[in-house]
């Protein structure tokens, strides 16, 4: 007897595993990274301009080397619809980045993902049921009147289906600020998730005091708050988080400050509420490569994001300036990670030879709604 699974209920990651994913044949397993980049060099001179390159700032140098545009979620997003000609977008980032790129994609575009087990464990934090229940047990308390729904691009394209529906909008770490005030221009309580750092921290600049916050927990009953706490909240802020950021802590930057004198500290929002505070400056990874390349020479950085962002940093800016990383043990992105070469090679030789591997679609039920969603975020800057 068959298996019905609901989708719906799986985690970005579950649903990679059921999809189209085919591992990685062995013929491109072992290959000398010579062999490689010359290869990937050929595909991409057959393919021309039927395929555009997005790569995230925290890609290896072998990947990224190979992006016609390189950015933050932001930048990235778009640049989808820069590129109308293309046949083919290639996103080398994780899962929620070339799911939304399908949702902004024209119709006769397809979107790859090099490796299809390429999720965001933070994406993961927030499954669609459990922001139905989280909906409806506000609802029922009759405090859903005035809330607006406000999603973190790291999201799965159904929670941003369901936030587009609700009046809601979709976020990146770039333009939060500006999605935080488009949302209370709207209603007086947000439902920020699934980042409650990116969140917090968001809304602490805007001047909302901490105890004005409440952590809504989705494995609890009314998220483990009292109605009254709820009430006097103007954001709910999803308990989830990023586990490479969250690594970075206020004892580092002390560290830091003692062992380098004159040293300035720019972190990544997704750090937790207390690492940003005692940071000199926070921002998107585009922030951050741009405060470091435009400081003035002689600059001394601690930079609290991925690592393969801060090595690469430090070579582009070396020896004007000086980029080390606040994590003595460097933090990395496994799941960015996981976008090797040899995957881009396969993914581009197969179009060469007219098969698609690794093609991202979101459902047409979803893309409606978490379209709204998203075109609403590209209207704040
Ligand atoms: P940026 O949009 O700042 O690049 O952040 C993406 C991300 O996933 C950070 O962890
Ligand atoms: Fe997700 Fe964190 Fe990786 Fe960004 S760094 S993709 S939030 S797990």
């Amino acid at each position: 007897m068959g298996i019905t699974v609901n989708v719906s209920l799986l985690t970005e990651y579950e649903r990679t595993q059921l999809g189209t994913r085919q591992p990685l044949p062995e013929r491109y397993l072992g290959l000398p990274p010579e062999e490689l980049d010359a290869r990937i060099h050929a595909a991409r001179a057959t393919l021309g301009s039927r395929v555009v390159l997005l790569g995230h700032h925290y890609q290896r140098d072998e990947v990224i080397t190979f992006a016609d545009h390189t950015g933050d979620s932001w930048k990235l997003a778009r640049q989808i619809g820069e590129h109308p000609g293309a046949e083919f977008i290639v996103f080398c980032g994780v899962h929620f980045m070339a799911e939304s790129a399908d949702i902004l994609a024209a119709p006769h575009q397809q979107v790859i993902l090099p490796d299809l087990a390429a999720g965001c464990s933070m994406a993961d934090m927030a499954a669609p049921d459990q922001l139905a229940v989280c909906w409806q047990e506000l609802a029922a308390h009759g405090l859903d009147a005035g809330l607006v729904p406000v999603t973190y691009i790291n999201s799965s394209a159904s929670i941003k289906a369901f936030c587009g529906e609700r009046g809601g909008i979709v976020c990146t770490s770039s333009n939060a600020r500006g999605t935080l005030e488009w949302a209370w221009a709207r209603g007086e309580r947000v439902l920020f998730l699934p980042d409650q750092h990116l969140g917090r921290n968001t809304a602490f600049q805007m001047g909302i005091p901490l105890d004005r916050m409440a952590v809504w927990d989705p494995d609890e009953p009314l998220g483990g708050l009292t109605p009254d706490e709820i009430a006097r909240a103007r954001i709910l802020l999803w308990k989830g988080h990023c586990s490479v950021h969250t690594r970075f802590t206020v004892r580092q930057i002390e560290q830091v400050r003692a062992q380098h004198p004159g040293i300035r500290v720019i972190v990544h929002p997704e750090c937790p509420w207390e690492v940003v505070q005692a940071a000199d400056a926070s921002g998107s990874t585009e922030t951050i490569r741009k405060t470091v390349r435009e400081s003035e020479p002689g600059s001394v950085w601690a930079v609290g994001t991925e690592i393969h962002l801060v090595n690469r940093l430090a070579r582009e800016v070396a020896p004007d300036r000086t980029v080390m990383t606040l994590d003595p043990f460097g933090c990395l992105c496994s799941t960015m990670f996981r976008v090797s070469p040899n995957h881009l090679l396969w993914v581009l030789e197969g179009l060469v030879d007219d098969q698609v591997h690794n093609r991202i679609t979101v459902a047409e039920h979803e893309k409606m709604w978490a379209r709204v969603a998203l075109d609403r975020m590209l209207q704040v800057s």
